[in-house]
């Protein structure tokens, strides 16, 4: 199938668009400054998708340092997935893969070794996602959002 959308790098003008899906598309919303944050800090791993001009999909992330899992050992850069949202019309269509596969060339960018992100239990096309592109659940975290709905850590090495 013809991709019908494009790609780039987010910028400050795109705020709006982006708090917007973010509020359509997730119960986890932020304030002006989480987002300029991220982009300031990490604008390789703060992404856009665009289709007929309109921006349908974000996603934007952290780059931590913390402990190694897959036998990395000791203190490694970790890439944080911190949110992706695809708003509705656009879903299905490999927006939310595009992004993932974006983002964790911007982890490599900054020399992350591995890729990881918290997700509901019970959000299916999420975790159907992150499986499709390798993650594995490293563990569950219980009560984790603010509903009281658990997590699992999905983790991939970069
Ligand atoms: C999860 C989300 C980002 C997926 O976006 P998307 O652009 O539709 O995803 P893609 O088209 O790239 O899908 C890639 C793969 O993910 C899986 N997937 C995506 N949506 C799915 C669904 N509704 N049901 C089952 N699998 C799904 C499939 O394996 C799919 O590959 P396929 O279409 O070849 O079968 C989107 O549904 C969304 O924004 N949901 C609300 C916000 C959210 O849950 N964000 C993630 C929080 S951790």
């Amino acid at each position: 199938m013809q991709q019908t959308f494009k790609l780039r790098k987010f910028t400050p003008d795109d705020l709006q668009s982006v708090m917007q899906i973010n509020r359509v598309c997730l119960p986890e919303n932020y304030m002006d400054f989480f987002f300029m944050d991220l982009h300031q800090r990490f604008p390789e791993t703060f992404i856009v998708a665009e289709e007929n001009g309109k921006i349908v999909g974000y996603i934007m992330c952290r780059i931590e340092v913390g402990l190694a899992s897959f036998g990395l050992g000791g203190l490694v850069r970790k890439g944080h997935v911190v949110s992706i949202a695809v708003l509705p019309q656009g879903r299905r269509k490999g927006v939310a893969q595009a992004l993932m596969t974006a983002a964790m060339e911007g982890m490599n960018y900054y020399k992350a070794k591995l890729c990881y992100l918290e997700v509901r239990v019970t959000n299916d096309p999420g975790v159907s996602l992150y499986k499709k592109l390798e993650f594995e659940v490293s563990r569950t975290l219980n009560g984790y959002y603010s509903d009281g709905e658990d997590a699992y850590v999905m983790t991939k090495k970069l």
